[in-house]
């Protein structure tokens, strides 16, 4: 199973996103392109990072009806990115209808994931504000299942949530992790989180880490630091 660290990088344009890249020492992180920097810079952002050999996990989260999520997976997928996402809330009848879009191009597919539960949603908030009141943990390990019924190749989740994602939906079924943090840096909006080492034994496949990287004075330094953390000595990358 291969593991890696994906760099979020959350900025509000081209340029200060590839200022921020350069900073890499040469380095080509696995890097995750979200709504902000997509709604501002579109699908040239994501053709430049892959002119520079970046491996790029689109991060727009579809969540619409069964055929406009199908017919934009297919949009998205010819950009070339190797991993994207959609919402489980959409249904498996949504997953479906975009894993089915995945089929209809030629060369080799993204791979296909879910959000669960959003890593800063409370039990609280969840249970006031949507009426979901089964635990955290049984909601997201639904959904898991939901996608892998869907035939996605895995799920966004919590750290927390990992082992327990593996062990409903198999070993093969990826858990790609955000809400990340070092265990001296601060959590911001983030709620369910974990370190890198944490995170590791909780057996995520890929960490997903914003701020402690984008906000950190020496960026590159931090990106070596999570390596290291999450896929232990000597495997940086
Ligand atoms: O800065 P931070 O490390 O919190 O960034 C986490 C990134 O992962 C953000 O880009 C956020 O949109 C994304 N994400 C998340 N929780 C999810 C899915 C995606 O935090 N469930």
């Amino acid at each position: 199973m291969p593991k890696d660290v994906i760099v979020a990088c959350d900025f509000p344009t081209a340029e200060e996103t590839l200022r921020f890249l350069d900073r890499f020492d040469g380095r080509r992180p696995f890097v995750k392109i979200g709504m902000e920097l997509f709604y501002a810079a579109g699908p040239e952002i994501v053709k430049e990072l892959r002119r520079r050999q970046h491996r790029i996990f689109l991060d727009l989260k579809l969540h619409d009806i069964p055929n406009t999520v199908g017919r934009t997976v297919r949009v998205l997928a010819d950009l070339g990115v190797e991993m994207m996402n959609v919402h489980a809330l959409g249904t498996v009848r949504m997953m479906r209808a975009a894993r089915e879009a995945l089929d209809t191009g030629g060369g080799p597919r993204p791979l296909l994931i879910a959000v669960t539960q959003l890593t800063s949603i409370t039990q609280e908030e969840m249970e006031a504000e949507l009426l979901i009141s089964a635990p955290i943990e049984e909601v997201v390990k639904t959904y898991a299942r939901n996608a892998r019924d869907a035939g996605l190749d895995g799920v966004v989740c919590s750290p927390r949530e990992a082992a327990g994602v593996h062990a409903v939906c198999g070993a093969d079924f990826l858990t790609v992790t955000p809400g990340i943090r070092f265990a001296d840096s601060e959590a911001g909006d983030q709620r369910r989180i974990m370190t890198p080492a944490q995170a590791r034994r909780e057996g995520s496949d890929y960490i997903v880490v914003g701020r402690p990287i984008t906000g950190a004075s020496d960026p590159a330094e931090a990106y070596t630091r999570c390596c290291r953390e999450f896929l232990g000595e000597g495997r940086e990358i």
